[in-house]
């Protein structure tokens, strides 16, 4: 027997910034100032990241490419490993997202690729709250994802290791 399923994916999105509450359009204004710092000579696309944790700290990250391209590392990944890295063990509450790019207008929310996003899966367990998440093109709609599921359905889990 066959059975038919349909995930649903929860979000929101919201017109512009500034529709967003204080938090997150800090965080988000955040992103954007962290994407000003991207080291992205081959691709061109600059890409920040900001992570709220739930001591209050921001902490930055961009991306950041090199000559053997898979040696280089996305916006979201540099901003969770570094806030892991200065912030063991401190929780993390939201994570926003945004590029932009010299030859093409970024309109679109900016979506987290698969690794980031299995990155997040695990930062989320470990801060026991959901994950929100926020991304923006340079300009245009946030989307907004309260909790990692509806970004990463069907994800791996550590208890399947046993
Ligand atoms: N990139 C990120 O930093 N985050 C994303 O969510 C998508 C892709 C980077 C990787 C590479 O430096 C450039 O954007 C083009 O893929």
């Amino acid at each position: 027997m066959i059975t038919k399923k349909q995930f649903v994916c929860p979000y929101e999105v919201y017109d512009s910034m500034d529709e967003l509450q204080p938090q997150d359009a800090e965080l988000m204004r955040k992103a954007h100032e962290a994407a000003r710092n991207a080291y992205a000579p081959y691709s061109k696309f600059h890409v920040g990241a900001a992570v709220r944790l739930a001591n209050g700290v921001v902490v930055l990250g961009n991306n950041i490419e090199n000559a053997a391209y898979p040696s280089g590392l996305c916006a979201e990944r540099v901003a969770m490993f570094s806030a892991m890295a200065q912030y063991p063990g401190e929780p993390f509450e939201a994570l926003a997202v945004t590029a932009w790019s010299a030859t093409k207008a970024i309109e679109e929310p900016v979506a987290p690729c698969g690794a980031c996003r299995q990155v997040m899966v695990e930062v989320e367990q470990a801060s026991k709250r959901p994950l929100r998440v926020l991304c923006q093109g340079d300009t245009g709609p946030v989307m907004v994802f309260d909790g990692i599921e509806s970004l990463m359905p069907f994800i791996f889990l550590d208890k399947l290791l046993g």
